[in-house]
């Protein structure tokens, strides 16, 4: 199957490279498994190489080599596993390639110098800008993939007022959230969840604790399932047995902030103002100055996927990129309001695909 990305790859790297090498070794790289396609699996030590005719090829280990084999590419293990026979394989699969494009954000510093000695007479060319750039732009089977995942997540965010109980622990919740995941189909957490009680919702990337749910205080969740390799991140801010007048101020300001934001996607529209829009909401409200962060991200292989949203943005949209759209405001030492959503960019505007309703809730 000649994927398309292949050839945004090469077209991305100006077509300066001869071959592109990626190295799964000391860091997990996940460009590996985007050339590849395989859904799951580690694939410790080993290489992909992508040729201009479009074919991917896999150097392995023999302890990864037969899950290896159930894919498409052709497959092949080095004579031994000392570090020059590794090489040797490389350069046989690398042939008469001069300029080999490498991952450079993704290597380890002793990786980069094991291939820059291996493949002497070699030049290495950094191709992890055409990397990021591919990525962004989803086909169908990776939409197919974060679809499902963004579905487990919001049916799991839709049971957690169901879940709350006076005196749960906010790992206590986190636990429950992430066997939701599991119970729905997911493969396991995109990223550590976020779960956060009263004061803690204002950090951001809060870890979940030993805090107790009091009534009247904020629940903030920030989590997302991984399905098949592929991530969803979700927030939803709930106020457990009731809210005050200034909670429900915090909480309009960043709903306002998110739909100003949300006006403005559609193909060609600017990540800086799209950002920009949530920004200048929020600095007319009481909460100016409140909202620390970008507005979001690209959504994909890694839960921040690339370029995004925010203040210093180049990202220009174009039809199906993934991205979040997430507004916050954060009062230290009081309490914070984030609400978080996954949309597809299309030719007029978004694809919503988070299902959780986005109104203010109260709970109990
Ligand atoms: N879950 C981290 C984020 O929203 O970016
Ligand atoms: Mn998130
Ligand atoms: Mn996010």
């Amino acid at each position: 199957m000649v994927y398309t990305r292949y050839k945004r790859i090469f077209e991305y790297a100006d077509h300066s490279v001869d071959v592109v090498l990626i190295a799964n070794r000391d860091r997990v790289d996940p460009n590996f498994f985007y050339l590849t396609g395989y859904t799951g699996g580690l694939f410790e030590s080993s290489y992909a190489i992508l040729y201009p005719d479009l074919h991917v090829e896999v150097l392995t280990s023999r302890l990864e080599a037969d899950i290896a084999r159930l894919g498409p590419h052709p497959v092949h293990l080095p004579d031994g596993y000392t570090p020059a026979e590794w090489m040797n394989a490389l350069r046989r699969l690398i042939g008469e390639a001069s300029k080999v494009g490498v991952n450079f954000k993704g290597i380890s510093h002793s990786d980069y110098l094991a291939l820059s000695e291996g493949l002497q007479g070699k030049t290495l060319v950094d191709v992890s800008g055409a990397l990021q750039r591919a990525r962004l732009v989803k086909d169908p089977d990776e939409l197919e993939r974060i679809e499902m995942a963004v579905k487990i997540t919001s049916e799991t965010v839709n049971s957690v007022p169901d879940l709350l109980r006076e005196g749960m622990t906010e790992k206590e919740l986190q636990a429950k959230i992430e066997q939701g995941f599991v119970e729905r189909g997911a493969d396991s957490p995109a990223f550590q969840s976020i779960v956060a009680f009263g004061e803690n919702t204002a950090l951001p990337h809060y870890s979940p604790q030993n805090r107790r749910l009091r009534r009247g205080e904020p629940v903030l969740v920030d989590v997302g399932a991984k399905y098949r390799l592929y991530c969803a991140d979700q927030t939803r801010t709930f106020f457990y047995g009731g809210v005050t007048q200034r909670q429900r101020q915090m909480y309009e300001a960043v709903l306002e902030a998110q739909n100003a934001a949300l006006r403005l996607i559609k193909k060609g529209a600017e990540g800086r103002a799209v950002h920009l829009a949530a920004a200048q909401y929020i600095d007319t409200t009481l909460f100016k100055g409140k909202f620390t962060h970008g507005l979001g991200h690209s959504l994909g292989l890694e839960v921040h996927d690339g370029a995004g949203f925010g203040a210093t943005s180049q990202l220009v949209l174009d039809e199906n990129m993934v991205l979040t759209v997430e507004p916050g405001v954060y009062v230290v030492g009081e309490g914070g309001v984030r609400i978080e959503d996954d949309i597809v960019v299309t030719q007029e505007g978004y694809r919503m695909l988070t299902t959780t309703p986005r109104e203010l809730t109260v709970v109990g």
